[in-house]
């Protein structure tokens, strides 16, 4: 299994915090956002990680994840995506990271509270994605289910109410999706969507949809971004990171610290 973190957009809802930094660089309490896709995916003991992000910012994903895990026996891959063309393009751009694999991708900016190295580690083939119940499914690619509670269909912010189902920012799908995100025709906003591929398998009858139970935070809002933060602080969670990225932290604290002594002479 291949983890793909996708961290790229231009954020404009939050300028002009990311008029200087990418918005899954921003802080979320002690740590920046970018830190907890990265434990939901090294938490399920994925080893290979590609973080794709926009031009401006790679520099700054490199400082602060360059080499931070390579001792743990994690490695980090990096792809530049030129514009946001689309979640799905994730897969396209993956490709030759990707290779003979199947892979889990979680957006940049999802902080989840469940743990889903089960999930993960169980996967076998089709797809499988995680829903959760919100006040507000009209943000969201929504789920429809039928009478008897079966997943039917995948709208992407649907004007009319189909449920109250959001699917989140966490995607585990065969080998097969870098076909299907190829062959993706773009929508009239003209992005490769995500739904496209989860109706792929859907239509096939192997796609897989769990509900969430514990905390989902999408954080591209000031609100949601500073509730995130309380979120986290208030239910601890930033005690439940994978003992790799607490230890990584700490590490490459220390080093900035012996270097910021340096220059003081
Ligand atoms: O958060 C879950 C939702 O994420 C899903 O329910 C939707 O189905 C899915 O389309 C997506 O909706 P958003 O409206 O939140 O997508 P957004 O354009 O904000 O992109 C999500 C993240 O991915 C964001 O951190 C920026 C990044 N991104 C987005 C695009 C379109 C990229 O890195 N590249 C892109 O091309």
């Amino acid at each position: 299994m291949k983890g793909i973190i996708l961290s790229g957009g231009t954020a404009t809802r939050l300028f002009p915090l990311t008029a200087t930094t990418s918005k899954q660089l921003l802080p979320v309490y002690n740590r920046q956002m970018i830190f907890y896709p990265l434990n939901t995916l090294i938490k399920a003991g994925i080893k290979d990680i590609l973080i794709i992000v926009s031009p401006e910012h790679s520099g700054q994903y490199l400082n602060l994840l360059g080499s931070i895990f390579k001792k743990y026996g994690v490695n980090l891959y990096f792809e530049v995506q030129k514009l946001p063309r689309g979640l799905a393009e994730a897969f396209i751009l993956g490709e030759s990271f990707i290779d003979k694999d199947d892979v889990t991708m979680v957006l940049g900016d999802n902080i989840f509270e469940d743990d889903f190295s089960q999930e993960i580690k169980n996967f076998k083939s089709g797809g499988h994605v995680f829903a959760k119940k919100v006040s507000d499914p009209e943000r969201f690619g929504v789920v429809k289910f039928d009478e008897n509670n079966k997943a039917i269909e995948v709208v992407e912010k649907p004007v009319d109410w189909l449920s109250d189902y959001a699917v989140t920012g966490l995607y585990i799908y065969d080998n097969r999706v870098v076909e299907v995100a190829k062959n993706a025709v773009p929508s009239e906003r003209g992005e490769i969507e995500i739904t496209s591929l989860q109706n792929f398998y859907l239509q096939k009858g192997e796609l897989q949809v769990s509900i969430v139970e514990g905390e989902w935070l999408d954080a591209g809002t000031f609100d949601s971004l500073l509730e995130a933060g309380n979120i986290v602080k208030n239910k601890k969670i930033y005690k439940k990171f994978d003992p790799i990225i607490d230890r990584a932290i700490e590490e490459f604290n220390a080093e900035l610290k012996a270097l910021a002594k340096k220059r003081l002479g």
